[in-house]
């Protein structure tokens, strides 16, 4: 192999330092036939400076927007479109470059393109290479936004997010090329780069770890009917389950919210089922992460009965405590585990989060500040400071909860490798 002379002159454009990061990394790049591909002349630009060996394939509909031959000269490898004709060698060469490809990036995705990977569909080169490759997808969803909101976008968008091999780039709000103002437009090429580059570059390793995570909200019945709960959505848990899984990790989540994962997933309701599923678990983990938003009280007793408003003018619910979890375990927690918690507020970030960090015998505490609107909870984004016990501080801007997730993975990865160069006494 030929390493590609480095100088340290930065690039000030991308924020790349000139020595190819991606270097070594080969990256097949799909453009579905919407007017946001003439952008992946841009994105095929910058993967190649930044060191990526970029395969670009588009659909028939993407050749109506942008030529092949564009293509092939900026990434200096000849573009693919034609899933049949004439080919040189007996094996097809599209299904090599789809099984050595290190990410799959699909940017423009339009819905179309999103409804054909849902259902498995593979009716032309892009899709039948996404099906024949082992590699991540990422799209980069571009349409009108009415057809983003469509429930059948909705469903099949839901589908691809739910299986771990797919990460999806949010579209952003701005006007499309109709002229329509609203959520949909592809996100700019500097997140689409960002994230890939991220992905590609979470190199560190969870194998032979395993991971406990906890995620969403508790709900405390008052009666058949009705429940004490929480904003959580549980995207963050859920987005860190997914990272550690995709970085090897043996991953189990305890989960308010049912979804189907190549992992263990155990569905809890209340404070104490989670704390249940937690201590059964603990023992055996490498690390609890516990993005859950655990409410602090329960109803003192539970009506079998739905409650009815005829019953009496006022009603007043007795509350108790519920067990915090992590305090417990913070307190039990053997010197080769490590445990991160998370602190929603509303005010004193710093100090708050600070205290919980001390108080509960925490490793790393991950706090946020719930009074910037459009972020955590229910948001797909979050922006969040980092508070490890050894004083370190760190402050990630707004960016998707997977990419605070492969940050944490990161952490965690460095944590377990200080872990075992310590020597056992
Ligand atoms: N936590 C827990 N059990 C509880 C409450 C919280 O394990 N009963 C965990 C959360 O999962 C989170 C961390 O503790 O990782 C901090 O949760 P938070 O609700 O911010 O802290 P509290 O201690 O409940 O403090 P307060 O609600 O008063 O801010």
């Amino acid at each position: 192999m030929t390493m590609k002379k480095s100088s340290k002159k930065r690039d000030s454009k991308f924020g790349f330092d000139s020595f190819n990061p991606l270097e070594n990394k080969t990256v097949l790049l799909g453009i579905s036939g919407g007017i946001a591909a003439y952008k992946a002349c841009d994105i095929a630009s910058m993967l190649r400076h930044a060191g990526a060996d970029v395969h670009a394939v588009l659909t028939p509909n993407a050749k109506e927007f942008i030529t092949p031959l564009s293509l092939t000269t900026i990434t200096r490898n000849q573009a693919h479109c034609e899933q049949y004709g004439a080919q040189a060698n007996w094996r097809p060469e599209h299904i090599d470059l789809a099984k050595k490809a290190d990410l799959i990036l699909i940017a423009p995705a339009t819905a179309d393109l999103i409804a054909k990977l849902a259902a498995g569909i593979c009716d032309d080169l892009l899709t039948t290479m996404v099906l024949a490759s082992p590699a991540k997808v990422m799209i980069a969803p571009a349409m009108n936004p009415v057809m983003l909101q469509h429930p059948a976008t909705k469903h099949n968008l839901s589908i691809l997010e739910n299986r771990y091999r797919y990460d999806v780039i949010p579209p952003e709000y701005g006007e499309v090329a109709c002229g329509d103002w609203g959520t949909g437009k592809m996100a700019s090429v500097d997140t689409i780069i960002a994230a890939v580059a991220a992905r590609l570059l979470a190199h560190l390793t969870l194998s032979t770890k395993r991971l406990l995570v906890t995620a969403g909200g508790t709900r405390e019945p008052i009666d058949p009917v009705r429940f004490i709960g929480n904003r959580s959505s549980g995207k963050m848990g859920i987005a860190m389950a997914d990272a550690a899984h995709g970085r090897g990790a043996d991953v189990t989540l305890v989960s308010t919210v049912d979804v189907e994962r190549a992992y263990p997933v155990i569905v809890v309701e209340t404070a104490q089922e989670m704390q249940d599923a937690v201590e059964s678990e603990f023992d055996g983990c490498d690390a609890l992460v516990m993005t859950a938003a655990v409410a602090d009280f329960r109803p003192l007793t539970t009506s079998n009965h739905k409650i009815k408003k005829t019953d009496s003018e006022d009603l007043v619910l007795e509350l108790t405590k519920n067990p915090d979890i992590i305090d417990l375990l913070g307190r039990v927690k053997r010197k080769d585990q490590v445990i991160i918690g998370f602190a929603a507020e509303s005010e004193a970030l710093l100090s708050n989060a600070t205290q919980k960090l001390k108080r509960k015998n925490l490793d790393v505490i991950v706090g946020n500040d719930i009074s910037v609107p459009d972020i955590g909870f229910g948001s797909d984004d979050n922006a969040v400071i980092i508070l490890n016990s050894d004083g370190a501080k760190e402050s990630l801007p707004r960016m998707p909860k997977r990419a605070i997730a492969e940050h944490l993975c990161d952490l965690l990865a460095e944590r377990f490798q200080a872990i075992e160069k310590t020597p056992v006494h």
